[in-house]
C-alpha cells in the first residue's frame, strides 16, 4: 500500500475497526477462517442484503484483510479468502484482553500534539515514570505487561524441552514482571522451579500470584534486586530475559547478558524472548514507540534477532539457536 492509501486508512481508523467488529459479530470472520467463501454464501449466513454486504467486504479488502476474485459480473459470485487466520488477530485487538485497549488508558495526551517540542527537548510529558516508582505504578504497569503474555507463554511452552533440559531445572526469570510468565510455565512443567528477579517493589505482586495459584515459595519464589547495580544471583540452570533487554541501551543490554553468563554454571542456558525488530513487532509496538518518545529513562529500542545472537556469541555463549512463532526465543549455552 502506498503512503496516500495508508494515511487515508489511518485517518479513518475508528471506522475501519467498526467495520472489522461488524464482520466479526456477523460471523464473517469465523467463516473466512474456514476457507474461501462467496458473497452469496455470506449473505445466506448473515441474512445480509447482497449490495450492502459487498460494500462491507470492500472495506475488509481495502484494509488488506481479504482478497477477492469475481469470476462473473454477478456480485454473489465474488469469492473472498484470507492469507492468514483473522479471528485470533481480531480477538487480540478488539477482544476482552486487547493490549491496545489497555495501552489506550496510558496518559498519551501528555504527548499528543506536542511531539515537535518533545523531540527538541523543550517539553517533558508527565504522568509516567520508568521504571515505575510507586506501588500503584508498579501494579498498573505489571498488570498491563501481563496482558501481553499469552503469545510469549505459547512460544516458551513449545520451546520448553530445549530451554529446560534438566528434568528439575532451576530457572531465574530476570525482570520477570509479576511472575505471570513463570507461573504459566510452571503449570505445564511440574518439575520446574522458578524465581522471579525484579525490583523489590514488585515482590508483593509475585507473592500474591504464587499464593493465588497455590504455588509455594519452593516452586515460585522472588529475589529482589536491581540488575543495573549488582550481579545476578547464581544457583540456576536457566536464566532468562523476557521483554527486558529492549528497554535498555545496547551497552546496558550487553552488560546484562554478561551478568547472566557469569551467574550461570557451565552448561547452563540463557534464553531471551524479546520484541525483536520485525515489521509486525514494530507495528504492535507502535503505541510504546509513540508514548515513550519523551521518556528518556526508557530507550525502548527494538533490535533485530541477529543483534542478540551476536551479543550472546561475543560474551562466550555457544550453541546459539532460535525458535520461531508469534514471539521468537533465542537461547544459548554457557560452555560446559
Ligand atoms: C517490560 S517489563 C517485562 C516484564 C515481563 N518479563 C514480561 O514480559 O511481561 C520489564 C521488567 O523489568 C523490570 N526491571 C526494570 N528495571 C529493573 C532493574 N533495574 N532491576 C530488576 N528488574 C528491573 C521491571 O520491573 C519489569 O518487570
Amino acid at each position: 500500500m502506498n503512503a496516500r492509501g495508508m494515511l487515508s486508512l489511518l485517518f479513518h481508523g475508528k471506522k475501519a475497526l467498526d467495520l472489522v467488529d461488524a464482520a466479526n459479530r456477523l460471523g464473517i470472520v469465523a467463516r473466512l477462517d474456514r476457507g474461501p467463501v462467496t458473497l452469496g454464501e455470506l449473505c445466506e449466513l448473515t441474512g445480509a442484503v447482497p449490495g450492502r454486504l459487498f460494500k462491507l467486504m470492500d472495506g475488509l479488502e481495502s484494509l488488506g484483510l481479504v482478497a477477492r476474485r469475481q469470476p462473473e459480473d454477478a456480485i454473489a459470485s465474488a469469492i473472498y479468502e484470507t492469507s492468514e487466520p483473522l479471528g485470533p488477530a481480531v480477538d487480540a485487538v478488539l477482544g476482552p484482553s486487547s493490549i491496545e485497549k489497555n495501552r489506550d488508558a496510558y496518559p498519551y495526551m501528555e504527548t499528543f500534539g506536542k511531539l515537535p517540542e518533545i523531540v527538541r527537548g523543550q517539553h517533558h510529558p508527565g504522568g509516567f515514570s520508568w521504571p515505575p516508582t510507586t506501588p500503584e505504578q508498579v501494579a498498573a504497569f505489571e498488570e498491563s505487561m501481563a496482558q501481553g503474555t499469552p503469545p510469549i507463554v505459547e512460544a516458551l511452552t513449545s520451546a520448553g524441552d530445549t530451554l529446560f533440559r534438566a528434568s528439575r531445572s532451576r530457572w531465574l526469570d530476570v525482570g520477570g514482571g509479576d511472575g505471570v510468565v513463570a507461573a504459566a510455565l510452571l503449570a505445564v512443567r511440574p518439575a520446574l522451579v522458578a524465581d522471579v528477579y525484579n525490583l523489590a517493589l514488585v515482590e508483593p505482586l509475585v507473592r500474591a500470584r504464587a499464593e493465588r495459584l497455590g504455588l509455594g515459595p519452593d516452586r515460585l519464589g522472588f529475589v529482589g534486586g536491581d540488575f543495573l547495580a549488582e550481579e545476578l544471583p547464581g544457583g540456576y540452570d536457566v536464566v532468562s530475559f523476557v521483554r527486558v533487554l529492549h528497554d535498555w541501551p545496547a551497552d546496558v543490554a550487553r552488560t546484562l547478558i554478561e551478568k547472566a553468563f557469569r551467574s550461570l554454571p557451565p552448561g547452563g542456558t540463557l534464553f531471551i524472548c524479546e520484541e525483536f525488530r520485525t515489521s509486525e513487532r514494530l507495528a504492535v509496538q507502535f503505541f510504546w514507540t509513540y508514548f515513550l518518545v519523551g521518556i528518556d529513562s526508557c530507550v525502548s529500542r527494538l533490535r533485530e534477532r541477529t543483534w542478540y545472537e551476536e551479543a550472546l556469541t561475543r560474551v562466550g555463549f555457544v550453541d546459539v539457536e532460535h525458535r520461531g512463532g508469534l514471539f521468537e526465543v533465542v537461547f544459548a549455552r554457557k560452555p560446559a
